[in-house]
């Protein structure tokens, strides 16, 4: 009898602890489903959404390449600060200095065309999709025209309000952060010195200013620079102090510059990184590994680049009643 109601007690202790844990595991479950990013999220109420994205980065691409670059690096711009909700986008107010104007942003380009995707869905589904899910999506597209992997990405993201420039530098690493910097501020978002080091592969294409690399050039060249790379540089930055107004750049890829490949490690290695930060990929030994096995496997490269850009792009996103679809990317909706 004793022996009896000592399993009973067990069982009845082991259900209820079984049931409880089912239905919170369920609750959860639905708290996601309603809450959090998931694949296709237009399906319902834009099904077509993803696939003007497609089109529409497609025909920008083709008319100006250069806007792949930036929709590339305004994932990172946006996504490592704080969250993915577009805060990127918003022009400044006479109350809130944007962040596109911050020195961290300097050589952000094409906006505009940013517009152009948003006036485009919008034309199909009125106030539906967010700038943000815009935003990650034509980066994504963006990585396949050149010539990058196909990552599947969730959507579900909602517009912030407010700009977040003032604590931009807290996320953003300058061009000359120590390596130590570096990795502590991608690992406050959840990314590790492998994704680091695959994100930046994101170099493999576009250009950079001759601001952001003078001070590696003048008085003397920087020891640490390919001396077969540097007649070129200083062919293109022959300016100590660069007018900011002129257009004085390098390209980051001399070799291959429009296509999304793992040449950039191969650069790198070779002593051809432009930003001190590039370059030191190479030094610190908690990055050197994975820069020489994504020199060697540019499927390794791009298995890691896209484990990492999902991570980006899933940094603490507005879901749910939080945030709006902002009708225009740079500016917030009108409260009535
Ligand atoms: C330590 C982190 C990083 C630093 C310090 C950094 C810094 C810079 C700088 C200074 C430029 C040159 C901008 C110019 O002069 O026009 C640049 C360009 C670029 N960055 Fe980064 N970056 C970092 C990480 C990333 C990441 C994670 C991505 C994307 C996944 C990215 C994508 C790009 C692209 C595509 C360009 C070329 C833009 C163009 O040609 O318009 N960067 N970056
Ligand atoms: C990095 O470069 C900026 C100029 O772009 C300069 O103001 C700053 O002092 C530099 N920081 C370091 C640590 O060298």
């Amino acid at each position: 009898m004793k022996m009896r109601s000592k399993t009973f007690l067990f069982l009845l202790i082991s259900a209820v602890f079984f049931f409880s844990e089912t239905t919170f595991a369920e609750n959860n479950e639905e708290e996601k489903a309603v809450e959090g990013l998931v694949m296709n999220y237009y399906k319902d109420t834009c099904p077509q959404a993803e696939d003007i994205i497609k089109e529409q980065v497609k025909l920008l691409y083709k008319r100006h390449k250069n806007t792949a670059f930036s929709w590339l690096r305004n994932i990172f711009h946006d996504c490592a600060v704080e969250s993915c909700d577009a805060s990127l986008l918003l022009d400044s107010t006479r109350r809130m200095m944007s962040e596109k104007e911050m020195d961290r942003s300097f050589g952000l380009r094409n906006f505009r065309y940013l517009d152009t995707i948003k006036e485009a869905i919008e034309r199909e589904c009125p106030g539906v999709v967010s700038c943000a899910d815009i935003l990650v999506i034509s980066a994504r597209d963006g990585v396949v025209q050149l010539g990058g992997p196909h990552i599947p990405l969730k959507t579900g993201r909602r517009d912030g309000r407010r700009s977040r420039a003032e604590i931009l530098e807290q996320y953003l690493p300058d061009h000359n952060e120590s390596m130590s910097t570096v990795l502590e501020k991608f690992k406050s978002i959840g990314i590790d010195a492998k994704g680091v080091v695959a994100l930046l592969g994101a170099h493999s294409v576009g250009r950079t200013h001759c601001t952001k690399i003078v001070h590696r050039l003048y008085p003397e060249v920087d020891p640490a620079l390919n001396p077969d790379h540097v007649p070129h540089i200083l062919k293109k930055c022959y300016d100590p102090i660069p007018d900011p107004k002129s257009v004085q750049y390098v390209r980051n890829d001399r070799g291959t510059p429009m296509i999304f490949d793992n040449n950039y490690y191969r650069n790198i290695l070779d002593s051809k990184g432009l930003l001190i930060v590039d370059h030191q990929l190479t030094t610190d030994k908690r990055t050197r590994p994975y820069v020489v096995k994504m020199a060697k496997n540019q499927d390794y490269f791009f298995k890691e680049f896209s484990r990492a850009l999902t991570i980006l792009s899933e940094n603490n996103p507005l879901t749910g009643t939080k945030g709006e679809i902002r009708r225009e990317c740079s500016v917030v909706n009108k409260l009535h």
